[in-house]
């Protein structure tokens, strides 16, 4: 074995492998380790076949103790296994083997929760846990993923030393920050996937539209989602998207690999943490946490098939191409804001409550290449929240509400024409109602604040003056009234 390591991987599946390329090729010395050693072994086979810089940076280890042996100290392991138990597992098994100042690092989708719990476990033995979020699919792990480290300044520093060559390269500079203290990390990876969600949702619903709707062609789909990316929606997945409507089968001799593919959706659960944090922090995400329920959905196919026969018949496309292109566009847009205004508005309290003290501009700003979610739209969302003092909401910034102003007639009638149409936009039509609440001064809940002060003398607030009021309801309650027949319980 060569000498000290510079880092050890462990977990060499898709995304350790290819990270463990990434670092050779960029000049670290890699001991990697998987449980079971023929991937290991698959690995290094594939990299002695590749001529490139980083060849002979990797060393295969069959034990972990061989891997704690093989590395330079304070020793800088990452652990690329499935998030939840496996995490556990390994952290029973390395730690022990490690000394005080090493540190290890969870590039996995861990629940922040558990990263919490992990740091303190870790830290009895003077280890110290890091939760990094990494984005950007097999192919980022490899050319540059986008980095979220969170955790204590001192092993980012180490970290950052190690990891900023292997990250993406946006036009701002690597997509690696420090995320911010403790469990921030995988707080700010968490938002990432729930916005992530709320994207690829927006997108799946234009399409529909588009089909269903306007009875566009695939081909004519699939320009539109390209024009689409050349101006303000240029994004990652919208460039994919236009791609794949127009894939031919590439099974069957004729017609759409999409047409082929079933609707129940796979997840591994990153974007419902989202909503479930939400709820636990008092914030409301409702475009996110209709693209998680629109996978909930998706994922019960007996019962649509049986609704469906039922209550058919399907949308009958109603075509009136060129505005309604347009205004769809639109509503995409606003949406995606909204998206963005909420992931951003929970990782703000997230920042403030759980004491993370994070930097929400520079957050957009490493997202900006790498990940799943790069797009130019990213640009707004930094320089917004650059901006001293920056909006407390996305949508308090004058260029989104400028956008938004532009966009709204669209995204108005796009949701009126699928509603008549009987086309569900759960995530575009959920951004368009959180917008209308939050832009009313005054909302209908001040009769949920009567209901309850009735039932259960909870109290309220008055707008002309202060204090808390409760009223002693003398209304004639119609739950009150004898019913028809007498009343035989008296
Ligand atoms: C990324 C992605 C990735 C995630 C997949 C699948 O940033 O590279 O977010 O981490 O695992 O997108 O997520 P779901 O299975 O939950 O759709």
């Amino acid at each position: 074995m060569a000498g000290p390591h510079d880092v050890g991987i462990i977990g060499l599946a898709v995304m350790g492998g290819n990270l463990t390329r990434n670092f050779a090729r960029h000049g670290l010395t890699v001991a990697g380790y998987n449980r079971t050693y023929t991937r290991t072994a698959a690995l290094l086979a594939a990299e002695h076949d590749r001529a490139h810089p980083g060849r002979g940076c990797i060393t295969g280890v069959r034990r972990l103790e061989d891997l704690v042996a093989a590395l330079r100290r304070p020793r800088r392991i990452l652990v690329m296994v499935k998030a939840g138990a496996a995490v556990d597992d390994v952290l029973a098994r390395l730690t022990p083997l490690l000394s005080s100042g090493d540190i290890v690092i969870d590039g996995g989708n861990s629940s922040f929760h558990d990263t919490d719990r992990r740091v303190v476990t870790a830290g009895a033995s003077g280890v110290t846990f890091v939760g990094m979020g990494v984005s950007g699919g097999a192919a980022g792990a490899l050319y540059g993923p986008s980095l979220m480290p969170g955790g204590p300044k001192h092993a980012y520093r180490s970290l950052a030393r190690l990891f900023t060559r292997t990250a993406a390269m946006a036009d701002s500079g690597p997509c690696i920050t420090y995320c911010g203290r403790g469990s921030a990390g995988h707080f700010v990876k968490m938002i990432h996937n729930g916005i992530e969600y709320a994207d690829m949702q927006i997108i799946a619903e234009a399409q529909d539209l588009l089909r269903n709707g306007l009875g566009l062609p695939a081909s004519a789909i699939s320009d539109v989602f390209a024009e689409w990316n050349a101006g303000e929606l240029a994004s990652y997945l919208m460039a994919i998207t236009a791609d794949i409507v127009r894939a031919p089968d590439d099974l069957g001799e004729n017609g759409l690999l999409l047409d082929q593919i079933d609707d129940v959706t796979g997840r591994t659960g990153s974007g419902r943490m989202v909503p479930q944090a939400a709820l636990e922090l008092g914030i409301a995400v409702p475009t996110i946490t209709a693209a998680v329920d629109a996978r909930l959905l998706a994922s019960l196919p007996e019962l649509r098939q049986r609704l469906a026969r039922r209550f058919a018949p399907a949308p009958r496309p109603m075509p009136q191409r060129r505005a309604a292109v347009r205004a769809i566009g639109e509503a995409v847009l606003a949406a995606k804001i909204c998206a963005y205004a909420q992931g951003f508005q929970l990782l703000a309290e997230a920042a403030d409550v759980l004491d993370y003290g994070t930097d929400l501009a520079e957050v957009a700003r490493i997202w900006k290449a790498g990940c799943i979610i790069r797009s130019e739209f990213l640009d707004e969302v930094r320089t917004a929240l650059a901006r001293a003092p920056g909006p407390d909401h996305l949508l308090q910034d004058a260029a989104f509400g400028r956008t938004i102003r532009r966009c709204l007639g669209g995204w108005r009638r796009t949701v009126q024409r699928a509603t008549a149409q009987g086309i569900a936009l759960p995530a575009i039509s959920a951004s368009l109602a959180y917008f209308d609440t939050v832009r009313r001064a005054h909302l209908p809940t001040n009769v949920v604040q009567a209901q309850r002060d009735l039932f259960g003398a909870h109290g309220y607030q008055r707008r002309d003056r202060h204090g808390r009021f409760s009223s002693s309801w003398s209304v004639a309650s119609t739950t009150r009234r004898r019913p028809k027949g007498g009343d035989r319980h008296g």
